[in-house]
């Protein structure tokens, strides 16, 4: 059943700052629901608005969609993030921001090696292959990471 307080998709995005697209996005990922009218459009309560609110958040930091639907999996029935939720949350992420920050510098310092040489060597280079973990995987490895954030 929808209400008036209900907002249609364009509404949201407008209040939110997000693309339509992005929205349409965040629901088929089970970020956002939304409730159709008899007209089959979408309707989405109001407290979305704070859902999204976060979702841009973590965006903005980095946090992958998959961390966030987690995080909301936590939350209370109506799934509305209050100000505890949201400073749970958020010192959560500091840490994992932090631990990114942390693997950048080091990153940062094995790149300071590479500038102006360019062999991109598998064996000497500690850019392109740390600590030949590449061959530490046996002969079929490859540099691509098997299991890439999302
Ligand atoms: S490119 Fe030569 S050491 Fe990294």
């Amino acid at each position: 059943m929808s209400s008036d307080q209900d907002l249609s998709v364009g509404q949201l995005a407008a209040r939110s700052g997000m693309r339509v697209s992005a929205l349409h996005f965040y629901e088929r990922r089970g970020l956002i629901t939304s409730r159709r009218t008899t007209g089959n459009q979408r309707r989405y309560d109001r407290s979305v608005l704070r859902r999204v609110a976060v979702i841009g958040a973590a965006q903005r930091a980095g946090i992958p969609l998959a961390t966030v639907a987690r995080a909301f999996a936590e939350l209370p029935s109506d799934g509305v993030p209050d100000q505890a939720d949201w400073q749970r949350l958020s010192a959560a992420w500091q840490q994992e921001i932090d631990k990114r920050i942390a693997q950048l510098e080091h990153l940062r310092d094995r790149l300071d090696g590479c500038i102006g040489c360019g062999c991109l060597s598998l064996a000497a280079c500690g850019f392109v292959n740390p600590d030949d973990a590449a061959g530490s995987r046996g002969i079929r490895s490859t540099l691509l990471d098997p299991d890439p954030p999302i």
